[in-house]
């Protein structure tokens, strides 16, 4: 019983290890930086996007004021839509950097966030997305597609 623990323990270092190796050997995000970015998730952006990434309820209809609510940034959004390249435009200059004139809650992060934080961000979200989802994100990200925001 006591034996069959201490095995168990050990198996579950050894997997917690080989995944740690895994990550920086193949050059991926670290714990720390995912670590960091959903502090500051927590901080900026979970008011909006919901701290579950969740977005606000009825996200793909407009709020009274014309503006489009939160949209989720887990597999239910678009955000793993688009490329990075997009994803550090709308998070750093804004989507008016993207589309100019566009009237939307979301504010630039420029002047609050440093570019390792948003970056730390952008890394603790795309953690949370299934295989399918981080494999075409990547894919678009490689081709320096331009998506629609
Ligand atoms: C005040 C509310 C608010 C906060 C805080 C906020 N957002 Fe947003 N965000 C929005 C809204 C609203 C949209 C949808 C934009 C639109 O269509 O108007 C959006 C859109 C986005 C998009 C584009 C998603 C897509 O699929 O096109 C990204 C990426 C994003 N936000 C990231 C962040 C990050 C990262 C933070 C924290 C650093 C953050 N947002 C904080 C309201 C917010």
């Amino acid at each position: 019983m006591r034996r069959s623990f201490i095995r168990s323990v050990a198996a579950v270092v050894v997997i917690a290890l080989a995944a740690a190796a895994w990550l920086l050997l193949r050059g991926g995000p670290t714990s720390a930086q995912i670590a960091r970015g959903a502090g500051v998730y927590a901080e900026h952006c979970a008011t909006c996007h919901g701290t579950n990434l969740q977005g606000q309820p009825d996200w793909q209809f407009p709020l009274s004021n014309g503006r489009m609510p939160a949209p989720p940034h887990d597999e239910t959004g678009h955000t793993w839509h688009h490329p990075d390249q997009i994803l550090l435009r709308i998070v750093k200059e804004g989507i008016v950097s993207i589309l100019p004139g566009y009237e939307t809650d979301m504010p630039p992060y420029q002047d609050i966030l440093s570019d390792d934080d948003i970056a730390a961000v952008l890394t603790f979200i795309k953690s949370r997305w299934p295989k399918r989802e981080r494999e075409y994100q990547e894919a678009r990200t490689r081709e320096g597609a331009i998506g629609a925001p």
